[in-house]
């Protein structure tokens, strides 16, 4: 069931517990995340990055490819489309495509300027029925071409942009996208704690979910995290288990070539990482 995602993150920051975001690449990306979601009965964000929606043929592209999933596969989960780490004219984009949340991501603009442009950004997401997610302090790391330095938020610039209304806040607390390095000093949990403090109840976003130690986890969502995202995860367990496959000859065996087969472990992996993060997030059983 496409929704926005005012309701599942209201519901998952007043019950503790997070909803995953899993980015995904593909058609077999889109199918393990929802089906994976509905086997669980598990509320689901789908995250799209700009880089990932070109590689699919556009924004149009993939939010049509994963409603007509939705409801060819009678997915009943409450599940969102959310454009990830989006620029302001890849938000107006996807709200022409028929995405149902766009995250406008200011971080790298002076503030003032990223203020009065998420500012702008609500009241189109508003008019839309969409929700918004912004944020403060950028999150370090590449994905997808968009680079962050890996700051640490300003409690009260997190206070001012959460103020204008938006729907989530994704704080950067030390943490970064894609592997982290053997150095990495973690998760500033003081500054988790004064955001969460002075926003009141926000449903607050972790990005860069791939590789934070469990106990990490557990302790951002009894801070008030409610979102978190997975993104490279998924995409070395499919690199892996179609390593095997291949490295095993089973292309070479009998029709073992079919897409269908060739790409079918990378899938039950991918499907294996969202099982593994919905228990571990705690939203199982929460649609
Ligand atoms: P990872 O690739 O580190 O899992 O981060 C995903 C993310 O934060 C998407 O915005």
């Amino acid at each position: 069931m496409f929704v926005n995602a005012k309701e599942m993150l209201k519901k998952a920051a007043k019950e503790r517990y997070a909803v995953a975001q899993i980015n995904i690449n593909n058609l077999e990306w889109t199918k393990a995340a929802l089906t994976t979601a509905q086997e669980m009965n598990s509320p689901l964000i789908l995250g799209v990055t700009g880089g990932a929606a070109k590689y699919m043929g556009g924004f149009s592209t993939v939010a049509a490819m994963a409603a007509a999933m939705d409801k060819s596969l009678k997915i009943t989960v409450p599940v969102a489309i959310h454009l990830d780490h989006g620029s302001y004219d890849e938000c107006l984009a996807c709200i022409d495509a028929g995405f149902t949340s766009i995250m406008f991501d200011g971080s790298h603009f002076p503030f003032e300027e990223n203020v009065a442009k998420t500012k702008e950004m609500i009241a189109l997401a508003r008019k839309n029925n969409m929700t918004l997610e912004a944020e403060v302090g950028a999150i370090g790391g590449e994905e997808d071409g968009v680079i962050g330095a890996g700051d640490v938020a300003d409690p009260a610039e997190c206070k001012t942009i959460a103020d204008l209304g938006v729907d989530f806040l994704a704080a950067g607390i030390g943490n970064i996208h894609g592997v982290y390095p053997d150095n990495w000093a973690g998760l500033n949990f003081d500054v988790l704690k004064q955001v969460a403090d002075l926003t009141g109840g926000l449903p607050l976003v972790l990005h860069g979910g791939t590789g934070i130690p469990i106990e990490m986890i557990q302790k951002a969502i009894s801070l008030g995290v409610a979102k978190i995202n997975v993104n490279t995860e998924c995409q070395l367990a499919f690199a892996a288990a179609t390593r095997k496959y291949i490295e095993a000859g089973s292309d070479q065996k009998g029709k073992g070539f079919d897409p269908r087969k060739l790409l079918a472990p990378g899938a039950d992996a991918i499907k294996a990482v969202c099982k593994e993060k919905f228990e571990l997030f705690g939203s199982a059983g929460k649609a």
